[in-house]
C-alpha cells in the first residue's frame, strides 16, 4: 500500500491509475465496517484508494473531536492488511487552508433527524466529499449503511451536482450481539456496552412486527421505544420512521418502504442504527 500525504502527490500518482478506483473514506477508528467497505470495492474495482482524515468541520463544538478514537497506526495496517493500495492522509491544513472559505450545503435532507440534532454535521460532510470526490476522483466510492442518513445526503449531492461517480452502499455490520460497529462503540462502558444491544433488538422487534403486518406508525415506533426505555442508561435522542430516500417523517399508516431509525445517548455516546421495513 502506497501512502500518499499531499494532494500534489496523489494526483501525480493518479495518471498512473487503473480504473475503475474504489474510493473508501473513513474518518479513523478503522473497524470490520470500514473493511467490509474494502471488501465490496475489490470484488469491483481495479484501484482501492482509501480517505483518512478526521474531518474537523463535522463535529459540533460539545462533540467528540478531541477524543475521537483514530490510531493512524493501526489504521494505516488495517487498511493495508484487507488490500487497500493507496491511503491518502491529507493534514488539516492541506484541506483547509488559512483562506478556505467554502461551504457545501444542502436542504431540507440535512435539517432532519441527525441534522435537526447536530446543526451544520451534513454541511461538514458535504463539504468534505465533495473535496474528496474532487481530490480522489473515484469512478465508485463505498458507504455504510448504518449511517442511513449520510448515504442518502450523499447520493443526493451527487445527483443534484451531477458528480460522475457511482455510490455504492454495503449492509451494516455487526457484533455477535447485534450492536452495529461503530468507532464510537469504544467509548462504551461494560454496563453501557450491555446495554447497547437494546437497539439492534428494538429495531429488530419491530420489523418483526411489521412483517406479521403491522402498519401502524405509532405502534411499530412505540415497539422500539418500549425496548430502549429497559435501560436507564439510554436517553433517548428520536425513534424515527421516514420515508426511505427523503427521509420525511411518516404518521399513521406505513405504505412504502420505511427507514426505522433511532439516536440514543448512552452516558456520554451518541449512537445510531436503523434497519429499512419494506
Ligand atoms: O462516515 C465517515 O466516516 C465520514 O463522515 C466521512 C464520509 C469519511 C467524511 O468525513
Amino acid at each position: 500500500m502506497e501512502i500518499v500525504r499531499t494532494i500534489e502527490s496523489y494526483r501525480e500518482l493518479y495518471t498512473h491509475l487503473q480504473h475503475p478506483i474504489g474510493l473508501v473514506p473513513t474518518l479513523g477508528g478503522v473497524h470490520e465496517g470500514h473493511l467490509s467497505l474494502v471488501d465490496a470495492a475489490k470484488k469491483d474495482c481495479e484501484t482501492i484508494v482509501s480517505w483518512l482524515f478526521l474531518n474537523p468541520k463535522q463535529f459540533g463544538p460539545n462533540e467528540d473531536l478531541n477524543i475521537y478514537p483514530a490510531e493512524e497506526k493501526e489504521d494505516v495496517s488495517l487498511l493495508e492488511q484487507r488490500g487497500v493500495n493507496i491511503l491518502l492522509i491529507p493534514t488539516t491544513t492541506e484541506i483547509y487552508p488559512s483562506d478556505f472559505d467554502s461551504v457545501i450545503k444542502l436542504g431540507k435532507i440535512t435539517k432532519l433527524l441527525e441534522g435537526s440534532r447536530r446543526p451544520g454535521h451534513f454541511d461538514g460532510v458535504t463539504t468534505i466529499v465533495s473535496k474528496m470526490f474532487n481530490i480522489i476522483q473515484p469512478d465508485r466510492a463505498y458507504f455504510g449503511e448504518k449511517d442511513a442518513q449520510q448515504l442518502r445526503v450523499i447520493q443526493k449531492m451527487v445527483k443534484d451536482l451531477n458528480f460522475p461517480i457511482e455510490i455504492v452502499s454495503s449492509p451494516t455490520i455487526r457484533d455477535s450481539e447485534g450492536l452495529a460497529l461503530s468507532s464510537r462503540n469504544k467509548y462504551l462502558s461494560v454496563a453501557e456496552r450491555h446495554d447497547a444491544t437494546f437497539l439492534y433488538q428494538g429495531l429488530l422487534k419491530a420489523k418483526v412486527c411489521y412483517e406479521l403486518g403491522e402498519r401502524n406508525s405509532d405502534i411499530v415506533r412505540n415497539i422500539v421505544i418500549q425496548e430502549l426505555k429497559k435501560s436507564s442508561l439510554i436517553s433517548i435522542d428520536y425513534v424515527s420512521l421516514s420515508d426511505h430516500q427523503t427521509l420525511e417523517e411518516i404518521s399513521g399508516e406505513i405504505s412504502s418502504p420505511t427507514l426505522l431509525s433511532l439516536a440514543v445517548h448512552i452516558g456520554k455516546t451518541h449512537l445510531i442504527d436503523n434497519v429499512l421495513l419494506q
